[in-house]
């Protein structure tokens, strides 16, 4: 399997506006140092291989549309690098962005009101000569068919349609880009029950047709289990867990994944918003010492609040971030340790 997506340490901070006070602390040097900063991704090191549709869950506020938004180029990292198709596409740019596109929860908010859907979808490809204005009809009639609408809908406008609807034009717009990545941010969250299903299926159809990559972002671990073929778990700015689907759901290792998956709503609850655990996620402001999750951890020890835990592999594939599992050896260095010794 060849790798069309890595992202190194990729780390993202923000720095809040801060008030009159807080500037004059800040004059005195009575602040402390990272003060004011909100640390939204921290050492995400992820690997997706083409043709992979990698999920990426947790919940609201953990960073997962700050991940997507830095590997579709909308956000610049603050430390970390991103390579596509081996190259280092760190400082977004315009190839960048036609390589790897962005589908989001709300597909009205994404679209232009006052513009036809043929408007919508063929403009940006017009733009980056991607099709001659005259071809850009029949480009889109077939980019409709493709995501399953009538080609005589290219004339009509956004509120015409329903949620469902809206989001295969938000995914035609995306594909007349012709991209080999799209990041799914939310994107069937925000649908009923049985057009998520619909959506879920277009997705995995145009993986097929189309050979697609995916990074299939949701806070709802039971839609990316009907489609990831692997899965990271975020808490609070890092991953805690990766692995192939399977494991997660039948062997998780994290405490905070095995606490997701035990209170995950079913898909046809079709639950919006979820609090899984118990006790608020803290904020990213002021993350809890040692491990970020011990202030809510069932399992937690002494050790916990003083020592961030290590992501290592703890099954061959199978990635955790937890004191439980002692400082085992990661597998990949087992060879070289017996080279030593011998
Ligand atoms: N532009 C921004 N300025 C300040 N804080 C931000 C900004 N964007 C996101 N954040 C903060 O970063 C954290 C992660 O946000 P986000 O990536 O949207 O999480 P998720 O998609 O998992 O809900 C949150 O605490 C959020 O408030
Ligand atoms: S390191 Fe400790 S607090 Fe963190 S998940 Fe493991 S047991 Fe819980
Ligand atoms: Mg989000």
């Amino acid at each position: 399997m060849t790798t069309m997506l890595e992202t190194r340490e990729l780390s993202k901070s923000f720095t809040l506006k801060r008030g009159s006070l807080a500037r004059a602390t800040d004059a005195l040097g009575w602040s402390r140092p990272g003060a004011g900063q909100v640390y939204a991704v921290n050492d995400v090191s992820l690997a997706v291989a083409a043709g992979e549709v990698l999920g990426l869950v947790g919940e609201s506020g953990c960073g997962k549309s700050t991940v997507g938004r830095m590997i579709a180029g909308l956000l610049p990292p603050t430390r970390g690098t991103l390579h596509f198709e081996g190259a280092d596409i760190s400082a977004p740019s315009v190839d960048h962005h036609l390589n790897i596109q962005m589908v989001f929860q709300n597909p009205y908010a994404a679209l232009n009101p006052r513009q036809r859907v043929d408007q919508v979808i063929g403009e940006a490809a017009v733009y980056h000569g991607l099709v001659a204005r005259a071809d850009a009809p029949a480009f889109v009639a077939a980019l409709l068919r493709q995501v399953g609408l009538d080609p005589s809908y290219a004339s009509r406008y956004p509120h015409q349609f329903s949620g469902g609807q809206r989001q295969r034009i938000a995914i035609a717009r995306a594909l007349a880009l012709d991209p080999k990545f799209i990041v799914c941010d939310e994107a069937v969250s925000a649908l009923d029950v049985s057009v998520q299903a619909q959506i879920l299926n277009l997705f995995m159809d145009l993986r097929a047709s189309k050979g697609l990559t995916y990074l299939f972002i949701s806070h709802n671990l039971a839609v990316v289990e009907h489609i990831a073929d692997r899965v990271a778990i975020m808490y609070l700015g890092r991953i805690v867990e990766l692995a192939d689907t399977r494991s997660v759901f039948a062997r998780a290792n994290h405490p905070y994944t095995q606490a997701l998956i035990a209170d995950a709503p079913r898909l046809d609850a079709n639950v919006v918003e979820h609090r899984p655990i118990q006790g608020e996620l803290p904020s990213p402001l002021n993350p809890p010492s040692g491990c970020t999750f011990h202030p809510r951890c069932p399992r937690a020890m002494a050790r916990c609040a003083a020592e961030p835990p290590a992501l290592r592999e703890i099954a061959s594939g199978h990635w955790s971030a937890c004191h439980l599992n002692g400082d085992v050896t990661p597998i990949h260095s087992l060879s070289t340790h017996h080279d030593h010794l011998n």
